[in-house]
């Protein structure tokens, strides 16, 4: 790609904050640091790490991501507070370790939020930005702010309520379009309108920040960026708030295939990207559409013959892009069930896979050797998926020995299973069901006394072919446990 007069566009991962916070989307601390790595690897800007105050766990998360990953030459580490001192103060502590850290307040600027949510007046809610971007700003150089629903915000107060913050020291702000309202020309404008008038904002960052609601949070971001936005928020594979943010892997390459037209580029290796969506998806246990768009497993699939025809003469006639520029071929592992530990090893190294220790490395090396013998290709998914599995540090109460069951037509479902339990004494039960898998679920739960009800089983093969390795994905609710998918476990 020819750079000659483009700039340079931030991009701002939230997958971990706004992303997490989405229903069905909650991720342990190893997955959450697991996820951290990998945007290292991907060469985000800024990881945004989560919300400090939100628990002491999203605390110790955010924390040790500003250790592990938040390097000298590493991502900025940002975290999330609101308008209050509280919040900022542990934004701070949680990502003192990080060498390059910021702290994100926001403070919603439309009326309807004013007025129904935070009861204050416009003069009161300007007095809050200017009090908390000044003392955010004097604990850290680096402070963002976010005028929350800025989308429904009066322009003219918006103008107003972005210039507090930039006088009081903001030196990014973030141009929320928190419930996906706008137009991508309202989007563009609005970007346009705070850059010509906010006086001290060419010192500052612009930022974008769009919610799909009704699917133009990408085109909002882009048009965000025509118009002199310089850093984007976005999450893998769009997960996020209702129906998500814009999605990193879309802006990534929007960006990088019509780099002259947007006037920017990235720095993103996005190569990584197809691997990014691959480890997000499986943590939260929401697979990819077939049909996403850059990486979703038909992105780059020509069904039509006169599609196949064109790619076969010349790739250019039906591709705009190629799968290898996003990860997803050319993966295939030349590793077989000869290869040695030192093979192994060399591979899982030069995927920037570490592992924490000795005991680690020969569990997966172990599992590696029994996926041989059963699988004639092994490639780098597969290896994901095994690693991802190992790292899935579940605190095992019981354990399940043995399962049986029959099923067919004219059958009734049912399943036998048998479970060791904390105490070491084995645990005999069984019980009908809707089907086999709900006959074992109800065994079990005869045997563990939680009452809870599944909500949802899904099988997903990671990789093609009879012998495939498959990704499964279990969610129950606790009964008696409010808020919905809230209490869902994957
Ligand atoms: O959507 C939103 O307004 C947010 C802010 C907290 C930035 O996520
Ligand atoms: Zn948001």
């Amino acid at each position: 790609m020819d750079t000659s007069g483009v700039d340079h566009v931030r991009i701002f991962d939230t997958t971990l904050r706004d992303g997490e916070q989405a229903p069905g989307c909650t991720m342990t601390l190893e997955e959450k640091l697991e996820v951290a790595r990998q945007l290292a690897r991907l060469k985000v800007d800024i990881i945004e790490a989560g919300f400090p105050a939100a628990s002491p766990g999203d605390w110790a998360a955010v924390h040790e991501i500003a250790r592990e990953v938040g390097t000298p030459d590493g991502p900025v580490i940002a975290a999330l507070a609101r308008a209050n001192s509280g919040d900022i103060d542990k934004a701070w502590t949680a990502i003192q370790p990080a060498a390059k850290k910021r702290i994100h307040t926001f403070m919603s600027t439309s009326d309807i939020h004013l007025e129904h949510q935070f009861r204050k007046t416009r003069e009161q809610a300007l007095v809050l930005i200017r009090d908390m971007v000044t003392y955010a700003r004097s604990l850290c150089e680096d402070v963002e702010f976010s005028p929350m629903d800025a989308g429904r915000t009066d322009p003219a107060y918006l103008r107003e309520a972005v210039a507090v913050a930039v006088a009081a020291g903001a030196t990014t702000l973030n141009i929320p379009d928190t419930v996906g309202y706008l137009t991508p020309d309202e989007y563009g404008a609005m970007i346009r309108d705070l850059y010509e008038n906010v006086p001290g904002i060419e010192n500052c960052i612009l930022s974008t920040h769009c919610h799909d609601d009704l699917g133009v949070a990408v085109a909002n971001s882009l048009a965000g960026v025509r118009n002199g936005a310089r850093q984007v928020e976005c999450t893998i594979n769009g997960i996020g708030e209702r129906a998500g943010n814009a999605s990193l892997e879309e802006v990534v390459m929007a960006i990088h295939t019509r780099g002259q037209f947007y006037g920017a580029q990235t720095q993103i290796e996005t190569q990584e990207l197809a691997r990014s969506s691959r480890l997000v998806s499986s943590f939260i246990g929401v697979p990819v559409p077939p049909n996403k768009a850059i990486v979703g497993a038909n992105a780059f699939a020509h069904e039509s013959g006169i599609h196949q025809d064109g790619v076969l003469k010349h790739r250019q006639t039906y591709e705009i892009m190629s799968a290898e520029t996003v990860g997803l071929d050319g993966n295939e592992l030349v590793l077989g069930k000869h290869s040695g530990r030192h093979a192994f090893r060399n591979k899982l190294h030069a995927m920037g896979i570490e592992l924490e220790n000795e005991e680690e490395f020969q569990h997966i090396f172990t599992r590696f050797k029994e996926l041989c013998d059963r699988k004639k290709r092994v490639d780098d998914r597969d290896i994901e998926a095994l690693v991802a599995g190992e790292r899935q540090h579940t605190h095992e109460l019981y354990k399940l020995e043995h399962v049986q069951y029959t099923s067919g037509s004219g059958l009734i479902p049912t399943a036998t299973i048998r479970l060791i339990d904390p105490d070491g004494r084995v645990r005999t039960d069984s019980s009908q069901g809707t089907g086999p898998v709900d006959a074992i679920y109800q065994a079990i739960n005869r045997v563990v006394q939680r009452p809870n009800e599944l909500i949802e089983f899904a099988i997903n093969a990671i990789t093609e072919g009879l012998d495939a390795v498959a990704e499964v994905t279990v969610r129950i609710r606790e009964q008696g446990v409010p808020g919905g998918n809230g209490g869902a476990r994957t």
